[in-house]
């Protein structure tokens, strides 16, 4: 039998505790799926007495995980502190540089440091693999290095946050509040620390930006996306959206286009039968469009404690398996020096159909205003539809449109805005081609 590989994880919280239990309970399983026993040969967390439903006694404990990233005798170190900076980063950094393998759920931590990391990585020959940090338990990381080998990727988007889409499937199947919704998926453990990444879309920006550079080569640029979260979609959005045949969905896309790489987080109308709208609660999808392959969808446990460690756990399988003096390859599969800059798309070049619900006084020639600021800038509809609103003398107006630019919808309804028919701000939500 081969030597075990050995394994520090640094963080013990839901993830930390659920890796170190299927370690320990699976340790036969894995022994023979990976040709060699896998052992946890040191921890690093705060309380050592804490009861975590596994015996972690034989371990080597390190209150400091930059030392034990540094110090222990180990050969992967496993991130699951989360944060950008501070000890995660020192500790990953502390760990490559002294020639170990990384595994890591951190997200945050990639979106901002991921090239430089990697570039550690790949100067050690060692692996940095993260396959947690990106929709949970889905194997997209994997896909899109190893799997889709030879394809070139045109759009790859997906429901990245199961925070999110947990309270838009609430909202719209039990017609309840934003806020009972939020304290639900943060009383199971769904979200972030601080819940405005989830519902604001930079969790979900924090994924993407990791996609995009593996699918498309390019620098990691999280600071360069469009983004929008869904803390202003109201009920009035998603029965609208439902009687037009949409459902909302906060999607982060990245997408070729003439003008560069288009990223965007924002709430999207995907039409009801499509697979994506399909995807309900904490469930996360990725679809990754290539020239080969075509529209290939992977859904799955987005977030919770037993869907992320099953990622962390394939990374540090696919460590055992690996074979001294193999290449693996690149992390982020491009060499981390060939990653090109990130040339940005301008969000108002975007094309595709938009939705707009405007609420409007009950007057004559409201209609007629509407419909020239449309035309004024080439906006051709598909549909337009007026309701009731419990408001005395008003009215929803529902617009949506055949492809457009964000450019010419901006222009249209800012036009409709100075013509004074509006009693609110125009509420608009794109629309996403899905199969
Ligand atoms: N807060 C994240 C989510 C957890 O809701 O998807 C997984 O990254």
């Amino acid at each position: 039998m081969a030597e075990a590989l050995r394994v520090g994880i640094a963080g013990l919280g839901t993830v930390g505790a659920s890796v170190a239990r299927v370690l320990t309970h699976k340790a036969a399983e894995l022994t023979r799926q990976c040709g060699r026993p896998i052992a946890i040969a040191a921890v690093s967390a705060r309380d050592a007495s804490k009861d975590r439903g596994v015996d972690l006694t034989a371990a080597q404990w390190f209150v400091d995980p930059v030392r034990m990233a540094a110090n222990a005798d180990i050969d992967v170190f496993i991130e699951l502190i989360g944060g950008d900076e501070g000890p995660a980063r020192e500790a990953v950094k502390a760990a490559l540089e002294a020639g170990k393998h990384v595994v890591t759920a951190n997200k945050a931590l990639l979106a901002k440091h991921g090239v430089a990391l990697a570039e550690i990585a790949e100067k050690k020959g060692v692996l940095l693999n993260y396959e947690a940090a990106v929709a949970g338990g889905i194997p997209v990381i994997k896909t899109m290095r190893e799997a889709l080998a030879g394809n070139s990727v045109n759009r790859v988007f997906g429901i990245l946050n199961g925070t999110c889409n947990y309270i838009l499937t609430r909202m719209e199947a039990e017609g309840i509040s934003f806020d009972e919704c939020l304290k639900d998926a943060q009383r199971l453990g769904y979200a972030e620390a601080d819940p405005t990444f989830d519902i604001e879309g930079n969790d979900t920006a924090h994924k993407l930006s990791i996609l995009t550079a593996l699918a498309f080569g390019t620098k990691i640029a999280a600071g360069d996306i469009y983004l929008e979260g869904i803390s202003n979609i109201s009920q009035a959005d998603i029965r609208a959206a439902a009687e037009l045949g949409y459902r909302i969905k906060l999607l982060g896309v990245a997408q070729r286009t003439e003008s560069g790489i288009e990223q965007r987080v924002h709430p999207t109308m995907v039409p009801t039968a499509s697979v994506i709208a399909q995807v309900h609660g904490v469930t996360n999808a990725v679809a990754i469009e290539t020239d080969i392959l075509g529209e290939l969808l992977l859904s799955g446990p987005g977030a919770g404690g037993n869907a992320t460690a099953s990622a962390v756990i394939g990374d540090i399988a696919d460590i055992a398996k690996s074979r001294p003096g193999f290449q693996h390859g690149p992390v982020f599969g491009w060499p981390a020096k060939q990653l090109k800059p990130y040339k940005k798309a301008q969000m108002r070049s975007h094309a595709g159909g938009y939705f707009i619900r405007l609420t409007v006084h009950d007057r004559t020639g409201v209609f007629a205003a509407i419909a020239k600021r449309m035309a004024d800038n080439d906006i051709s509809l598909e549909s337009i539809v007026q309701r009731s609103v419990e408001a005395k003398d008003q009215k929803t107006v529902i617009l949506v449109t055949h492809e457009t630019t964000e450019a010419a919808v901006r222009k249209a309804t800012d036009g409709i805005t100075k013509d004074g028919h509006l009693t609110d701000k125009p509420q608009i939500i794109r629309i996403e081609r899905a199969a």
